[in-house]
């Protein structure tokens, strides 16, 4: 019998050295990028939180009314400039930081890229803190069709060290107001962080058994990703995760959670009847829009500049938000389509025959192969499907490429420290004004 621990380290290897040429991106002059040949999502990046978490590995700055308020105008001018050069996209989610920090101008821009996109999805990430009635209702009447709330744990000790218990609620504040959100929208999806440092077992258990009871109907379950700054906020009070327990972790959600909730990708579980979130499953293409974003178009990745000031300068200039591309080889591009379809439960043949042709299967065929003969994959009449083994392997392999980007993230954030740094020092709670009071991240 082969060791699991020795083959899912041999494995993330190999993933990271076939993976390696994913992100090696280059300067961009930054027009609107070529329309797509399949469909494509819309994804707005929305980068204020009005707490900064120190686990939080997305791009973020502390909340600022009038700043933000003035991104949102840059925001739609970007949109409108993709769809004066004929982009079109079915789906729309407006991910963060916290889209809800400034509810008039998220409800504003979703009105807009309906009445401009004919899209059957609009997705929203929010914090439980903002699940009030009069939002609540607000999204609903904007044709909110999936709210996701940041949840992390209902654990109040965790919450506590992720220093979200007081800013956000404790964990049974949290509790009552998914119990009061989940029935405004289709899918309210609840996000937990499993293997935190001092989470345990029991503790994980006992955030699954209170999910189970508020209604929601869907829960994604993020694995904690770091990054070497991520790793070092998080020392002081959270510690260091043991990637040796994400085995043990994992294998009591998928057994606590079945059979009512089944998957939908590798870390995401949905109640029978509710459609699958994640926008880079759901769509070969994407666009992303906002400072922080990333596109991906027809095997070319492109990026926007981190930098709220240039984010808004290039959108007065004419241009977008993308500052950076990498156009991937045709073998990354098929591999990076075969870790999104596998990590999506699986893989349609006469799909990826007509996307690149049979130099699909044989490029591919050692990773093809090797997933059969470890028995992550099943081959079929319609192609591979993902095996329960196999959902722990995509798990790691999609957190590891997750992290590849949190580590990008990190470079560009570093060139812009000291505008990042500059919006810490607003205190819009107090004054509005400039406070200096050095809030940390
Ligand atoms: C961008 S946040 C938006 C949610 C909202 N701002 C909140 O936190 O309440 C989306 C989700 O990313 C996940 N996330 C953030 N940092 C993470 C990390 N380092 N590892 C794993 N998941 C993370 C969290 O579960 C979070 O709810
Ligand atoms: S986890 Fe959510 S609230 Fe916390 S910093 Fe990240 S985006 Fe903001």
């Amino acid at each position: 019998m082969f060791d699991s621990t020795l083959i899912d380290t041999l494995l993330i290897r190999l993933f990271r050295y076939r993976t390696r040429g994913f992100m090696q991106m280059t300067e961009s002059a930054g027009p609107v990028p070529p329309v797509p040949q399949g469909e494509a999502y819309l994804y707005v990046h929305i980068p204020f939180c009005e707490v900064l978490c120190p686990f939080c590995s997305f791009h973020r700055v502390q909340h600022h009314a009038a700043t933000a308020q003035f991104y949102f105008q840059s925001l739609r001018e970007e949109i409108k400039r993709y769809h004066a050069a004929g982009h079109r996209f079915t789906g729309v989610y407006f991910g963060g930081g916290t889209p809800t920090c400034e509810p008039t101008e998220l409800i504003t821009t979703i009105g807009l890229v309906r009445a401009l996109f004919a899209v059957r999805e609009v997705s929203v990430e929010t914090n439980p803190k903002d699940l009030q009635p009069p939002l609540l209702a607000a999204l609903q009447a904007a044709g909110v069709t999936r709210l996701s709330v940041g949840v992390q744990s209902f654990d109040d000790q965790l919450l506590r060290e992720m220093e979200r218990h007081t800013k956000y609620g404790n964990g049974a504040e949290t509790a009552e107001r998914i119990r009061l959100a989940a029935p405004y929208f289709p899918t309210l999806n609840v996000d937990l962080i499993f293997n935190q440092p001092h989470q345990t077992l029991a503790s994980l258990q006992r955030d699954l058994a209170i999910f189970r009871k508020l209604g929601a109907n869907q829960v994604s379950l993020y694995p904690l990703m770091t990054s070497p700054t991520v790793l070092r906020r998080m020392e002081k009070n959270m510690g260091q995760p043991d990637q040796r327990r994400l085995r043990s972790f994992y294998q009591t959600i998928v057994e606590t959670l079945g059979p009512e909730f089944t998957p939908s990708s590798a870390w995401c579980f949905t109640k029978a009847g509710v459609g699958s979130d994640e926008y880079i499953v759901a769509s070969e293409n994407y666009v992303g829009v906002g400072s922080g974003a990333f596109s991906y178009l027809d095997g070319t990745l492109f990026a926007t500049t981190f930098s709220l000031q240039a984010y808004n300068e290039r959108i007065r200039a004419g241009l977008t938000g993308i500052t950076t591309q990498h156009q991937l080889s045709v073998t990354d591009r098929m591999r990076y389509t075969l870790l999104v379809k596998m990590f999506g439960l699986g893989l349609d043949r006469e799909w990826a025959r007509a996307r690149y042709g049979d130099r699909f299967f044989r490029k591919l065929w050692g990773e093809l192969r090797t997933m059969e003969v470890l028995g992550a994959a099943r081959r079929d009449a319609q192609g591979w499907r993902l095996t329960g083994r196999g959902m722990f392997w995509l798990m790691l392999m999609m957190s590891e490429f997750f992290e590849s980007v949190n580590t990008y993230r990190d470079a560009m954030r570093a060139h812009v420290h000291t505008e990042l740094e500059s919006y810490n020092h607003f205190c819009p709670a107090l004054t509005g004004e400039l406070c200096r009071q050095p809030l940390i991240n």
